[in-house]
């Protein structure tokens, strides 16, 4: 079994400054990151668009850490053995994108990849009821995703954070529950309390002047 009681902490590069992103993926290393999150955005399942795999791939060489993969694209089906090939260690995929999420999240695993699968603030959790024993990774999205700098959605998102954690354990079973938008050391705290552990965060810690003491006051150390 996992530890889903260890809170893990994932900076989200979206916020870096890619003009020298190999020194801000160190630094995040640096400051004691346990995973680094990475969001791609193709302009149609979000209004945003981010990087692709030719930025996973660029960053692999430059850290250990896990790369926790965010798709917000409508195909992840069709992009997947790109991500894989890039180097990802994980690859979260939305219940609401154009796909079979079943034969997706297999698909991730045969590639001897862990998967996660994500839900947007407006879509109920029971949506990811029927895949819950085949995911390592529950992403409940706590903003509208497309763009970091957002407020965290308490009241929509809290009480299917603890819904979720209940559903786990009712049922026996194993994943991490991670949150990513507006994550900072007081919304870090909520969601923790809801039954949370894996912190994304992209402007709180990668604007904050003291990286390793902003991660480590998120760790609740
Ligand atoms: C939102 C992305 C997030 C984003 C979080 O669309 O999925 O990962 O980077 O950014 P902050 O922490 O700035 O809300
Ligand atoms: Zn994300």
């Amino acid at each position: 079994m996992r530890d889903c009681n260890r809170r893990i902490i994932a900076p989200s590069i979206l916020a870096s400054d890619w003009s020298r992103l190999k020194e801000e993926i160190e630094r995040a290393d640096t400051a004691g990151a346990d995973w680094l999150h990475l969001d791609v955005m193709d302009g149609h399942f979000v209004e945003n668009i981010s990087f692709g795999p030719q930025l996973v791939a660029a960053v692999r060489p430059h850290t250990e850490t896990t790369l926790d993969v965010h798709l917000m694209i409508t195909r992840p089906d069709k992009y997947l053995p790109m991500f894989v090939e890039a180097g990802a260690d994980r690859i979260t995929v939305h219940v609401e994108a154009d796909h079979d999420v079943s034969a997706t999240l297999r698909e991730i695993r045969a590639a001897g990849l862990q998967a996660g699968l994500a839900l947007n603030p407006v879509t109920p959790i029971e949506k990811v009821f029927p895949f819950l024993d085949e995911i390592d990774l529950l992403l409940v999205m706590t903003v509208v995703p497309g763009f970091g700098g957002q407020s965290f959605m308490e009241k929509e998102t809290m009480p299917k954070v603890a819904a979720a954690r209940e559903f786990r354990d009712a049922n026996n079973l194993d994943f991490h529950i991670e949150v990513d938008g507006g994550i900072e050391l007081e919304t870090v705290e909520i969601a923790a309390a809801h039954g949370a552990n894996v912190m994304v965060a992209g402007t709180s810690l990668f604007r904050a002047p003291d990286m390793a003491g902003a991660i480590s006051k998120m760790r609740g150390s």
